[in-house]
């Protein structure tokens, strides 16, 4: 199978963890994109769905899906999305795409976090994709300097602007082997909204997509 055909096969074997009559939570970028259009086909099953930011948003009203306000929902039984690096312990690095910080937000509402990748996402450490964080501007060259200070180094991502106005500073040349206490230090940064590290609220199940098909982890 092809990189984009395992996308396309993990995001069909996703709308299984679909309830009926739920609000299902939605990621972003391609392999979500994928999910989206499956949803689409189940649609008059779900009460609407709740994006993790206005492209999600854009696709899923597009398919005349009801995007909901999360602060109107109290409960979203599933959070599906894709992942730049996952774990075998389904420790993540997320914000390739930008939306790390929403995408946070959803998938802490969540009962239950699916990941859904291909097989070029799945590494032993975490860390050779660049880790995203998200920092209020004014804040971003006393961020990097705290960086620096830590091991990485950071590149502002260039014309770009997160969906709630902040820029990215993207962290190269980290091997992290402890994530869920890098993710806690990062967040301590005076400056940052959050880091793309996925390790505190890590998935609940991995959908891999591979050459002899759709393998199930889950911890
Ligand atoms: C966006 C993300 C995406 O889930 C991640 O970048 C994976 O994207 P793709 O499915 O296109 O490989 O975190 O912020």
């Amino acid at each position: 199978m092809t990189q984009d055909e395992q996308k396309r096969a993990v995001a069909a074997a996703a709308i299984q963890y679909v309830p009926v009559g739920s609000i299902v939570g939605v990621g972003t970028g391609s392999t979500a994109n994928y999910f989206i259009d499956e949803l689409a086909k189940i649609k008059h099953q779900i009460e609407g769905a709740v994006a993790s930011s206005d492209a999600t948003a854009q696709r899923l009203k597009g398919h005349g899906i009801e995007v909901l306000d999360l602060n109107d929902v109290m409960d979203i039984p599933v959070y599906v999305d894709g992942s730049d690096e996952i774990t075998e312990h389904l420790h993540m690095i997320k914000g390739g795409g930008g939306a790390l910080t929403r995408e946070k937000i959803v998938a802490a509402v969540a009962q239950k976090f699916i990941c859904i990748a291909d097989q070029s996402k799945l590494v032993e450490v975490l860390g050779n994709f660049p880790l995203p964080i998200e920092v209020i501007p004014m804040a971003r060259s006393y961020v990097a300097r705290e960086i620096v200070l830590l091991g990485g180094q950071p590149a502002l991502r260039q014309g770009f602007k997160t969906d709630n106005g902040n820029v990215i500073l993207d962290i190269y040349g980290m091997k992290i082997m402890n994530p869920v206490e890098l993710e806690a230090k990062l967040n301590q940064i005076a400056g940052v909204v959050t880091n793309g590290l996925f390790a505190m609220r890590s998935a609940n199940v991995l959908l891999l997509g591979t050459d002899s098909g759709v393998k199930t982890i889950s911890i």
